[in-house]
């Protein structure tokens, strides 16, 4: 069942930028990756759907009730960790998240004490709840992050780039926290790290440019591109004829050897070898596709 839908949403700022242009996306309970670049766009659509900033046109629902019109009441309803939640205070977690639990409108004291308890052990900081924020490492403050985004039970939670900059055991540790909070509610996650939407998304969407370039679920879309994806290793001198004559989607160091994966709707040259499309052959092909408008991507 739809729960957020987001029509036509167009958004230009000041300097002539277009960073959203006509997007529509239906999304329903669980977790939607939304992945692109840097300056996809993703950011200008998180803070447009936190009711952070207007569209130029456009419309957003959830459950069935006018966002952009109803923005105050949908803010005590959403929860939202914004990219650049950077600033911290000399405040001890509980006392922080305390604060803005206040801020939410919990007011009753010993529930909001109750959710600032089960919030901490949740995001597993309960044991240094007493440290200031400022001191955390950055694992530790983006789950703090999550923390004061699920004060007050929010139906709608809005998570923007929340691992770029973790180290690999803090990303893994981030994603099973992440993974626990998305059923029965809408958590919509944006990347550009493409194991965070394989590993956490039974849904997504691939964003350039300001437009929706792909949308689907990440297993649909790996076998829609088997048989469309070769792999070779070359010798990166040669990676400029190679990109010249194919459509080199993307190039990877294994070993020290470059390997370059191609798109093509069969095998480019006998010395090409077949590789099974991971999501990551996807995001390439979506963004070559989109690079290349006159090239027929048959995603
Ligand atoms: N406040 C702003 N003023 C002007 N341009 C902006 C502003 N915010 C974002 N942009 C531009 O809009 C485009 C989309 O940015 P953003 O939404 O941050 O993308 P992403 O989050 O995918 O990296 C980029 O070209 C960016 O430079
Ligand atoms: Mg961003």
């Amino acid at each position: 069942m739809v729960r957020l839908k987001i029509q036509q949403l167009t958004k230009s700022y000041q300097n002539g930028v277009k960073a959203l242009d006509g997007i529509t996306l239906n999304i329903a309970n669980g977790m939607f990756g939304l992945l692109g670049p840097n300056g996809a766009g993703k950011s200008s659509l998180m803070r447009t759907l936190a009711t952070l900033q207007l569209p130029d046109a456009g419309q957003v629902h959830f459950d069935g009730s006018d966002v952009l019109q109803n923005s105050q009441e949908m803010r005590n309803k959403l929860g939202y960790l914004p990219q650049d939640f950077g600033v911290y205070p000399k405040v001890s977690a509980i006392d922080l998240l305390n604060h803005l639990a206040v801020l939410k409108g919990l007011q009753n004291k010993n529930e909001r004490k109750e959710q600032v308890t089960s919030l901490l052990q949740q995001t597993n900081l309960f044991e240094v709840r007493k440290r200031y924020v400022s001191t955390f490492s950055g694992g530790m403050r983006q789950r703090f992050g999550i923390a004061q985004a699920l004060l007050g039970n929010p139906q709608l939670i809005i998570v923007d780039e929340p691992t770029a900059g973790l180290d690999p055991q803090e990303r893994n540790r981030f994603h099973d926290l992440l993974s626990e909070i998305g059923a029965n509610r809408v958590v919509i996650l944006s990347t550009h790290i493409v194991e965070d939407v394989n590993d956490l998304c039974a849904e997504m969407a691939v964003m350039a440019n300001g437009k929706l370039i792909l949308q689907g679920k990440p297993s649909d879309l790996t076998q829609k591109l088997d048989g469309k994806i070769w792999r070779r290793v070359i010798d990166k001198a040669d990676l400029a004829q190679y990109s010249s004559v194919f459509n080199v989607i993307s190039t990877k160091i294994i070993s020290g050897k470059l390997h370059i994966f191609i798109l093509a709707d069969e095998c480019p040259a006998h010395v090409f070898e077949r590789v099974y499309p991971r999501l990551e052959e996807v995001y390439f092909s979506s963004l070559f596709g989109a690079a290349n408008q006159n090239l027929e991507v048959m995603l």
